[in-house]
């Protein structure tokens, strides 16, 4: 099969197209040809060796993390899934590639109403949405969160599942993507290279950081006594959560929901797209061989909606 593998810690000029034999699938697990899969900023931290004090890697490896596709084969005691079914999820082994493998507690059908670039949303960007809004924020109706990078390939389904959830969304992006976050349904906008949000965001309920640096120092102020502040990217000072009485919040691997919630909530957030309460935003598609200008295009940092490798038709 057709992959790209990463042979050792550097730029885009790393990651090459290769070919190698393809993956058996275990027991308990599936084969299958991808067709779409998620471009990750983690993706290319990983790839520049960011992680590699706690999450070393083995070279050569695969990058990537979700996929959608079909299933081509499945392991022994596989009875949940056969072949020919049109799957997402998320896999370890790598998914810039024509095929991977899968454990299928981690698997989810796709709605044949979804393409597998839309699908390929689900569990690379608004599962983790879900989870940080919901599960580990406690964001609940009628409360007001303020959502960091809300045009991004994370911010911009966090901002509609909020929305959707009943709470007051305030997004921050640049000026460029202030007219798209305010059609993603966001009650405020803050365009952070005009104004500053402390001054239009205060009480907040619900800090949702994926910026890290001046932008999380500069959160603790807006939000309210006994409210919420959760940085995906940054550690948070105990001492000052204690002096300020805000609850601070570093989602991990350790609260994750079981394999059975994940893929209850992966079926929920499917069926929200197939009915359009809630829409998955493409920045741009690139072909497996154009990886290393996705990762270029990843870096810069100023994305709309997430960018996927178009892997099948
Ligand atoms: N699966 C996930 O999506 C996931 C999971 C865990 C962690 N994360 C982390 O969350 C971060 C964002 O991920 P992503 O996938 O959304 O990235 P992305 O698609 O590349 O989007 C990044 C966004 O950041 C915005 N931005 C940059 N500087 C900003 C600032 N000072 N204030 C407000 N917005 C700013 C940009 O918007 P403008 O162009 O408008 O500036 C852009 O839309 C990354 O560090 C990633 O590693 C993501």
């Amino acid at each position: 099969m057709k992959a790209v593998r990463v042979h050792q810690y550097g730029g885009s000029e790393q990651l090459k197209i290769e070919h190698i034999p393809r993956l058996n699938p275990l027991a308990g697990e599936v084969l299958i040809r991808i067709y779409a899969a998620g471009v990750l900023p983690y993706d290319w931290k990983y790839r520049q060796g960011q992680f590699k004090k706690f999450r070393p890697a083995k070279f050569p490896y695969i990058p990537g993390s979700s996929f959608a596709g079909i299933i081509e084969e499945v392991g022994a005691d596989v009875t949940e899934f056969g072949k020919g079914q049109a799957v997402f999820g998320r896999s370890e082994k790598g998914t810039y590639a024509e095929y991977t493998t899968a454990p299928i507690k981690g698997l989810s059908l796709k709605p044949e109403k979804l393409t597998f670039d839309e699908a390929v949303t689900i569990p690379g960007s608004a599962l983790p949405a879900w989870l940080t809004l919901f599960h580990n924020g406690g964001l609940v109706a009628g409360q007001k969160v303020l959502i960091h990078a809300a045009a991004g390939g994370f911010g911009n389904l966090a901002v509609q599942l909020a929305k959707w959830k009943g709470a007051h969304v305030i997004g921050t992006c640049s000026t460029n993507n202030v007219d798209f976050v305010n059609a993603l349904g966001a009650d405020t906008v803050i365009d952070y290279t005009a104004e500053r949000f402390e001054q239009k965001a205060s009480d907040v309920d619900l800090v949702i950081d994926t910026v890290g640096g001046k932008t999380l120092e500069r959160s603790w102020s807006v939000v309210k006594q006994g409210g919420r502040l959760l940085s995906i990217v940054e550690e948070l000072s105990k001492e000052k959560a204690k002096e300020r009485e805000i609850h601070i919040i570093k989602p991990s691997l350790h609260s994750m929901p079981s394999p059975e919630k994940l893929q209850k909530i992966s079926r929920q957030i499917a069926q929200m797209l197939v009915e359009g309460k809630i829409k998955s935003v493409i920045n741009k598609k690139f072909l497996l061989h154009e990886v290393q200008q996705a990762h270029e295009l990843s870096q810069i940092g100023h994305g709309r909606g997430r960018i996927v490798l178009h892997i099948a038709n």
